[in-house]
């Protein structure tokens, strides 16, 4: 068969060959061919291999010489809050004095603060915002991404941003997979009046679920926020939709969310700083993805999920920027995957399965990408390093010189 593309003289090329989740210390295997190239033809992987590709090729193949650089799968940023107005550096000069970030949401700031914002920002506004996003997201290498509504907190603006990623995943070259987070605050107009809040989360769910535009329901379980009770029965409600769930869980207090996204069989309970040692083991039984945020806790200064714990006992990882304007302002996925290096004492290969295979599993992708293997989608990156480790040992800045998504060629 000819292919479209070949990408070839690539140094070294590492992906998982493994089938996700994948788990405890399988995360430490990634599979590497050196001299390698990559056959693509209809925006799909025909062969990735080492040694002689003529057979691939005729006059219409088009040629791009990797020139001796590293071949990754695109990576997966599969928790971010892209879609928002404004930003929030005020609130940073807060967090530095030490007022901590639940207070400042108490006192209206924080979410709400960008709920206000997002409420009054036009679908053009908000539309821009994010697609200057997605682009640096797309220079450092990724090529999709999950992202969350949560700053309308009301029907309207939580459409609002939905429709916003439907256009954003129509118009630019990052596959958006959508989820809906009314559950992320309390709103104002609700703030004596929680209960009222959920039932009316619940109605609106109906309407959401007809809309097509999201397939995913996430709660911020969280001490003032929605507690194990409130998450489980807005959750429950979902599920009876037919949504696949998510919970942001035990960031701050050990509440018990990510025991109780096992229960419920979320796809990925996400955060997981303040996690109990049983809880772990809960986890580590199950195929919900411990979907860790390492940014966050850099950018709150807080610690750090003890992920080595959780690998140590056999969960499956990913790891996602959250992307958003209150606790991890920053495009930089790469500084994501480092901080991961670093804080959470992840090998190379522990952290690329996290950020391409293990994420596209939870995000019900592992069909299509996730992983250079024949048939999937060609999302491909080059990066200007000698090897794997590389990327992550000098950090700061970015490495991806190329990004190929379903085989086209959107950053050279
Ligand atoms: O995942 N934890 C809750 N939500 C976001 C923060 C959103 C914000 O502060 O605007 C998070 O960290
Ligand atoms: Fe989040």
């Amino acid at each position: 068969m000819i292919a479209d593309l070949i990408i070839y003289n690539i140094r070294k090329l590492y992906t998982s060959t493994e089938k996700a989740p994948v788990k405890g210390y399988s995360m430490g295997r990634i599979n590497m061919i050196s001299n390698a190239f990559v056959a693509v033809k209809d925006g799909k992987i025909l062969d990735v291999n080492s040694g002689d590709f003529k057979n691939y090729i005729n006059f219409s193949t088009k040629l791009i010489d990797a020139n001796h650089k590293i071949c990754l799968p695109g990576f997966i940023d599969s928790h971010t809050h892209l879609v928002h107005a404004g930003s929030r550096e005020d609130e940073f000069e807060k967090l530095k004095k030490g007022v901590p970030y639940l207070e400042i949401l108490k006192n209206g700031g924080g979410i709400l603060g960008t709920v206000d914002k997002t409420r009054h920002a036009t679908f053009e506004q908000l539309f821009d915002q994010a697609y200057k996003s997605l682009d640096t997201m797309l220079t450092f290498g990724v090529t999709t991404i999950e992202g969350k509504s949560g700053y309308g907190l009301c029907l309207e603006t939580e459409l609002k941003q939905l429709k916003v990623m439907y256009e954003l995943n129509r118009k630019h070259p990052i596959d958006i997979i959508s989820t809906y987070m009314g559950a992320h605050a309390v709103p104002r107009e609700y703030e004596h009046n929680k209960k009222s809040y959920i039932e009316k989360m619940k109605e609106d769910l109906v309407y959401i679920k007809s809309s097509n535009l999201t397939n995913y329901v996430d709660v911020f379980c969280e001490t003032g926020v929605f507690d194990i009770e409130e998450s489980k029965d807005i959750l429950k409600s979902a599920l009876d939709l037919g949504f696949k769930i998510k919970l942001h869980a035990d960031e701050i207090d050990p509440l018990g969310g990510a025991g109780l996204g096992v229960e419920l069989g979320a796809t990925s309970v996400d955060h997981l700083m303040a996690i109990s040692p049983k809880d772990i083991k809960v986890l580590a039984q199950s195929n919900t993805i411990a979907n860790i945020l390492p940014g966050t806790s850099f950018y709150l200064n807080k610690p750090f999920a003890n992920a080595r714990a959780m690998i140590d006992q056999g969960c499956a990882l990913s790891i996602s920027s959250d992307y958003n304007p209150g606790s991890c302002p920053t495009e930089n996925f790469q500084l994501i995957c480092q901080l991961s290096a670093n804080h959470l004492k992840m090998s190379p290969e522990e952290i690329l399965n996290a950020v391409t295979v293990n994420a596209a599993y939870h995000l019900g992708l592992s069909e299509n990408t996730g992983t250079l293997e024949i048939g999937k989608d060609a999302d491909i990156i080059l990066l200007d390093i000698p090897n794997l480790a590389y990327m992550f040992y000098h950090f700061g800045i970015n490495h991806v010189t190329d990004v190929i998504k379903k085989g086209k060629v959107v950053v050279k």
